[in-house]
């Protein structure tokens, strides 16, 4: 039985890999759906519709109309990756104006496991707010990938999109994510 990983990521220099992350994650039996922060969306813009038809499903980035269906099936896992310091923080506060935020915030309640790895700078890391947002997910059971054992912030301006360890999270997606015959 196939299950459904939703990836979301933000508007960070990771987000321009994801056709292959997509691509690993089918690789290891997931149905990938894509979702993206009304930023992200647009600097992916002109690779959407490619992305939609790797998938197999709509990419979102915006709420859907009261009374119109869900396009996506059910969540076994969820993926936030890269969420920047301004998704992790807006999740944490609960601030919920972006649909994947929301759908990560309610996903706590509805006990989707779900699996964040940031993508800061160490400077962004220093701001208070940052480490009080990490520990506010973790304890409301969310899995962060941040620091050892997960991303690991660059100096400001000394990012390397390409060493965002994309392994990692879809490691600890199979660890946490539903399997078929758990009746949740
Ligand atoms: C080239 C560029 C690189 C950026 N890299 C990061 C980053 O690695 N981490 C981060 O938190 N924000 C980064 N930002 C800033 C975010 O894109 C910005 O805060 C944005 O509002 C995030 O919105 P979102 O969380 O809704 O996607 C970057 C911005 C630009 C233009």
């Amino acid at each position: 039985m196939t299950r459904t990983l939703y990836l979301f990521c933000s508007a960070a220099p990771p987000v321009f890999d994801v056709a292959k992350v997509i691509e690993a994650a089918q690789a290891r039996g997931w149905d990938v759906c894509l979702g993206l922060t009304p930023t992200a969306a647009r600097w992916l813009q002109s690779s959407l519709d490619g992305l939609a038809a790797l998938t197999g499903h709509p990419v979102r980035s915006e709420y859907k109309l009261p009374g119109e269906p869900d396009v996506w099936p059910k969540a076994d896992v969820i993926v936030f990756a890269p969420s920047t310091f301004n998704s992790v923080n807006e999740w944490a506060l609960g601030l919920t104006t972006k649909f994947v935020v929301g759908v990560v915030a309610e996903g706590i309640g509805k006990g989707i496991p779900t699996v964040a790895m940031p993508c800061v700078n160490a400077a962004y890391a220093q701001h208070p707010a940052f480490e009080r947002s990490v520990e506010t997910l973790r304890a409301a059971g969310v899995t962060v990938l941040y620091g050892e054992g997960g991303f690991v912030p660059n100096e400001p301006g000394q990012g390397r999109p390409s060493e965002y360890p994309w392994e990692l999270a879809l490691d600890a997606a199979t660890a946490v994510g539903r399997r078929p015959d758990s009746g949740v």
